[in-house]
């Protein structure tokens, strides 16, 4: 067996029978189904849920092959937990990725098949958000712009929340989140336009991996957010940010 730590966060167990996730301090251990996705980026908003602490009734919106943050959130004491992804195979590898009977696993563009009669108290989301000029992998792909699937959260989310509910969601600096990085507005402006204040709870460095998506994009993500700049790591790698944002109404949603 060979052991390689993640993060601080999740330690990834390669073994002859498989590879799987272990997160020692959820006692919660995730098999990674064969050629699935194994998570990167989503475990930046796993250990920051695994701080805030989760209540009540909460939705995974694109769970991942691992359904990594329903199983962190069933973990982390949730009364009800809802997880969906667009990827039927997705579902099917996240419904046995972990031993938790009680996830409900849904297939469903965003919020297209949540019960229109539920509402949550935490939406949480790390959505497909690499800008690229045509249409790629589900896993990655959020538009030309790469905003597409985390607007329709933010649109979706009046619905689907109570009125003390919060989404939670994982957002790529580069993409503008509380400042213009091109003409069109910063996803705060556009969260303040359908009522919530988009506050960043927290944010972490991220290394363009050499020869990963970002990197084959990044010439498109340059010419689409043309005032951003990305910094250098030592090894002169492009860097950025992946922040963590949170949105909850600005007021009562019957106010609206
Ligand atoms: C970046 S991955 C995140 C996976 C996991 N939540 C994590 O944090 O590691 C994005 C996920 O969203 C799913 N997805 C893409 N478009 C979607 C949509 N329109 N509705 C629901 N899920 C979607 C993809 O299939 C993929 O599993």
């Amino acid at each position: 067996m060979r052991k390689e730590a993640m993060s601080e966060f999740a330690v990834l167990h390669k073994t002859d029978t498989g590879d799987y996730l272990r997160i020692d301090s959820l006692d919660l251990t995730l098999r990674i189904c064969k050629g699935g996705y194994i998570p990167r980026s989503g475990l930046y908003l796993a250990a920051h849920l695994s701080q805030r602490g989760v209540q009540g009734e909460v939705l995974d919106v694109g769970t991942g092959d691992t359904g990594l943050l329903a199983y962190c959130m069933a973990k982390l004491n949730a009364r009800r937990v809802m997880a969906c992804d667009i990827n039927p195979g997705t579902i099917e590898c996240a419904r046995t990725a972990g031993d938790n009977q009680a996830i409900d696993w849904l297939i469903s563009d965003v919020f297209a098949n949540i019960p229109k009669n539920y509402r949550f108290d935490l939406i949480v989301s790390n959505p497909p958000q690499l800008p690229m000029p045509i249409q790629g992998a589900l896993h990655d792909y959020g538009g030309p712009g790469g905003r597409a699937t985390i607007l329709r959260l933010i649109s979706g989310a009046r619905r689907f929340l109570k009125d003390s509910g919060s989404l939670v969601m994982l957002c790529f600096d580069f993409l503008g989140v509380d400042e213009r990085w091109s003409a069109t507005p910063s996803l705060e402006e556009i969260a303040v336009d359908h009522g919530f204040t988009l506050k960043v709870v927290a944010q972490h460095e991220k290394s363009v991996k050499p020869g990963g998506q970002t990197e084959k994009h990044l010439p498109w993500i340059k010419a689409v957010y043309p005032l951003y700049q990305f910094k250098e790591d030592k090894e002169n790698n492009p860097v950025h940010l992946i922040q963590i944002v949170e949105l909850k109404w600005q007021k009562k949603q019957g106010a609206f």
